[in-house]
């Protein structure tokens, strides 16, 4: 068959059409069934013809199809003609399935007929109930964490908040997409630490993950500490679009450690209160000595001067021993006093080859006086220490000091100090203090860091125990080490605040 005339080609056109086309008359009674209707809704187009097209609608349209009819003819306004809705069909076996109806009114025919055409939605129902419920998950997973999870855009603009962070920052998810996160809960003081860190993490390309310890403040005013975790979002070209903040409430924990820590220090200073009762023997003998002397001294120099003139030599060098040993004495309790004295440490953030920059002009004066030159050798990349740097100052003033001390036994020109600097593994540092001077003896070795014990005939042998003692509130660890060839080297390692890599 070879039928090319006008109805025919319309026929062919309406078959070859995707979506379901049928022509209803005034009545709604069905005219036009196209293959596509057929198809779609499982009738025959035999069976369906001069049928009211209500029976291809599911419950509601069915019953009041032709009362829509009636009401648009009789008033002229169009509820569906013209604009088109998504509804509900009916197929021959009774099932039920979305379809987009568009009607359209055909002109020029009276009574008047309608052409509605209907689009399969199916398959976009499904994939979109499949899009939902993969949010609903997705959604429950992130309440379910108990992190806080931020994202933010590249202008630190809030785009995702989880209930958890709604929760911490006792806020509204609402009230807080949208804002700017630095400006919108960081505290003034804390803002552009974190508002920098967030910066440098996008300026490096933002590769890796990066740890911050921020805080947080509540509307009423309350502080949260949080850390937090940086992972940046990138698109398919690599592009950042955002950064995911994950953040854990460590308030209760940082707080726990800080009266942890202050109880370490109450019982360090307990603990040295009753070293101070073993001392105090030592003490009395450490005293005694120079007393003795200043007495025995004294009583010469009063003999010396009752006899005649010529013992005037004498009696200077008594005298001058009177004013060394009680000056020995003085010593001996000036370096106890500092010992036993519980000054409230304050601890900070600190790079220590800053720190060791800083006391060059103290240590340069001294080296300058004996003739020994002092070198630094300062890591790169090392992290900041937490620590009391009038302390650890006083630790590295007193190393020198017998580095200086010891290099004495050599020939001038040729009297060495190096201070070092390097990281000890990932989460320590050490400061090494070594001269090429006379070293430790064997004998000495083992009396090395205990109060009193010193081969110098002026020293206190207090320098090394206080150092120590202070190392050790820092919850670091100071030892000897020979140095090679010749000398001594002094060394000790605190522990490094993490990430903080300048
Ligand atoms: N760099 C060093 N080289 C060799 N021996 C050292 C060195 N540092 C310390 N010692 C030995 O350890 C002893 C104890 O040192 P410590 O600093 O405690 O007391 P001191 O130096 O003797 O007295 P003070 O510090 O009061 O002047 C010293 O007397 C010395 O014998
Ligand atoms: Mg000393």
């Amino acid at each position: 068959m070879n039928d090319t005339g006008p109805a025919s080609e319309l026929s062919a056109l309406l078959d070859a059409t995707v979506d379901a086309v049928i022509l209803i008359d005034s009545r709604g009674c069905i005219e036009v069934f196209n293959q596509a209707a057929e198809r779609l809704y499982g009738y025959a187009a035999a069976e369906v013809l001069g049928r009211n097209v209500n029976l291809l609608m599911a419950d509601k349209d069915r019953n009041n199809h032709d009362a829509y009819m009636e009401r648009y003819e009789r008033t002229g306004v169009a509820h569906i003609i013209g604009i088109g809705r998504e509804v509900e069909n009916r197929r021959k076996d009774g099932s039920v399935f979305p379809g987009f109806l568009s009607v359209g009114r055909i002109a020029k025919t009276h009574p008047p007929r309608y052409v509605g055409f209907v689009h399969d939605l199916t398959l976009r129902h499904q994939a979109l109930a499949a899009v939902v419920r993969e949010r609903d998950r997705a959604n429950r997973y992130l309440e379910a964490v108990q992190a806080v999870l931020v994202v933010l855009d590249p202008n630190r603009r809030v785009t995702l908040v989880n209930r958890k962070g709604c929760e911490v920052l006792d806020a509204e998810e609402r009230t807080l997409l949208g804002a700017e996160w630095f400006e919108a809960v960081v505290p003034a003081e804390e803002r552009a630490g974190a508002s920098a860190q967030f910066h440098a993490f996008l300026e490096r390309h933002a590769q890796g993950p990066v740890y911050d310890e921020y805080r947080v403040c509540r509307p009423g005013g309350e502080m949260r500490t949080i850390a937090w975790r940086y992972v940046a979002i990138a698109d398919a070209v690599g592009a950042v679009t955002g950064v995911l903040c994950s953040g854990d409430d460590v308030t209760d924990a940082r707080r726990a450690e800080a009266d942890a820590r202050q109880a370490h220090e109450r019982i360090t200073h307990v603990s040295r209160l009753a070293t101070m009762g073993e001392m105090a023997s030592g003490i009395s003998h450490e005293i005694n000595q120079p007393l003795s002397a200043i007495t025995t001294y004294a009583q010469a120099a009063r003999r010396l001067l009752q006899a005649d003139q010529s013992h005037n030599e004498a009696v200077r060098e008594a005298l001058e021993q009177i004013a060394a040993q009680a000056l020995r004495a003085g010593e001996i309790i000036r370096r106890l006093r500092s010992l036993v004295r519980s000054r409230e440490t304050q601890r900070e953030p600190v790079q220590i080859n800053v720190l060791i920059e800083e006391l060059g002009p103290l240590t340069r004066a001294d080296a300058r006086m004996n003739d020994v030159r002092i070198s630094l050798d300062l890591g790169a990349d090392l992290l900041w220490v937490d620590i009391d740097p009038i302390q650890i100052q006083q630790v590295l003033l007193n190393l020198v000091r017998n580095a200086v001390q010891a290099v004495d036994c050599r020939e001038h020109g040729k009297r060495e100090i190096v201070i070092h600097t390097e990281m000890h593994g990932e989460d320590q540092l050490e400061v090494r203090v070594c001269d090429n001077g006379s070293g430790v003896s064997a004998e000495f070795l083992p009396r090395l860091f205990t109060q009193f014990a010193t081969t110098k005939s002026d020293g206190t042998g207090l320098g090394l125990a206080i150092s120590r003692s202070i190392i050790e509130a820092h919850r670091g660890k100071i030892e000897y080490q020979p140095n090679v060839p010749e000398g001594s080297c002094f060394l000790f390692r605190l522990p490094v605040i993490q990430e903080t890599r300048s």
